[in-house]
């Protein structure tokens, strides 16, 4: 006890999970559209809505019977109502606002990002405190400053693009489909990085602010470069930038550690699963004394495994959501 139901569709998956006590997980359905935004080259706002309005009801009834519970048994219903993209940020909302008015279960609206930083929590329960927590999703590039499992402060984030948002778009560029980071890190195994130079942007600078439309414009140009002298070879492009954008990730977290003295370090959100960020990370950690965790790869992408567990202190708390509340697209 208590028994959560999750529910995250803040952009291109339906997700529905149950959670026990905010660690034990019973369920975790995730429904990907993947094969229908590949067809696009990208998620598909309006798309994803519809796809959500027509899976959510089945995505819900499957991880409510996968737990081995019945609906009577949950104690609340958590969703994601904030950042992603409204539309269907709202399908997810509207459900859960619907389901807990008829179970009259309280509400507990949950924010994405801390959604990806629970994933750790869950998975890791004995985190030491301070942290420096990276989160590199498609949507955000932050670095925050955890006190403890719920306070925590921002520190440094991207002046432009998001470290996932980079890989989808050099991802298309260069022609290795949707989504991009998995493509690349696929393609960048057979690749050779130092083929191409690639620039490792604001790793000069004191701050802890990222930047990565200029490494995706490098990219750019220097594969029409290469085109031009028949020397265009993907894999080493894909190893090259994959590198470069990793290195700054790693290089600016190590900083941070060490200028706010942090005990460990945490990886979060879909990038987290490359594996050559978690590699680099995990024996920068070692070098520097400080134990570095991540979550299992099916909790890094989206999930409501981790809405449900992010939901778990504030129901302890008693933090409802009135039923009025808002989707927001944006912090
Ligand atoms: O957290 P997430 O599932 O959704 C958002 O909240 O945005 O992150 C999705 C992002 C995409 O940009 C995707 O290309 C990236 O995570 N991603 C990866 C890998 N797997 C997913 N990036 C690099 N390497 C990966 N293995
Ligand atoms: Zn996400």
């Amino acid at each position: 006890m208590p028994y959560i139901l999750g529910i995250e569709t803040s952009c291109d998956e339906t997700a529905a999970a149950v959670v026990e006590n905010g660690r034990h997980i019973l369920s975790n359905i995730v429904n990907s559209q993947i094969d229908i935004h590949r067809l696009f080259g990208g998620v598909v706002p309006e798309v994803a809505s519809r796809k959500h309005v027509e899976n959510i009801g089945l995505v819900v009834e499957k991880a409510i019977a996968g737990s081995g519970l019945t609906m009577a048994d949950l104690d609340a219903v958590a969703v994601t109502n904030r950042p992603g993209l409204i539309g269907a940020l709202l399908v997810g909302l509207s459900f859960a606002k619907a389901f807990a008015y008829g179970l009259n279960i309280p509400l507990i609206t949950v924010n994405h990002l801390y959604g990806h930083i629970y994933a750790n929590i869950i998975e890791h329960p004995h985190i030491e405190f301070p942290a420096i927590c990276l989160v590199v999703s498609g949507g955000h590039t932050s670095l925050l400053l955890m006190e403890n499992e719920s306070d925590y402060q921002l520190i440094g984030e991207t002046l432009d693009d998001a470290a996932g948002e980079a890989f989808d778009k050099v991802a298309r560029f260069l022609g290795l489909g949707y989504p991009g980071g998995p493509a690349i890190q696929k393609a960048a195994e057979s690749g050779q990085p130092g083929r191409y130079s690639l620039p490792r942007v604001f790793l000069n600078r004191s701050d802890l602010d990222f930047s990565f439309s200029g490494l995706k414009t490098a990219v750019m140009n220097q594969w029409r470069k290469a085109q031009q002298r028949g020397e265009a070879h993907v894999n080493d492009m894909a190893a090259e930038f994959q590198r470069a954008l990793v290195e700054v990730l790693v290089e600016k977290t190590m900083e941070a550690a060490k200028r706010y003295k942090a005990q460990s370090i945490i990886m979060s959100g879909g990038v987290a699963a490359n594996s050559l960020l978690r590699e680099l990370m995990m024996s920068r950690g070692q070098e520097s004394g400080r134990p570095v965790y991540y979550p299992s790869l099916s909790l890094c992408t989206d999930n409501a495994v981790m809405i449900a567990g992010a939901a778990y202190p504030m129901f302890v708390q008693g933090r409802f959501a009135p039923l009025n509340v808002n989707a927001q697209a944006s912090l």
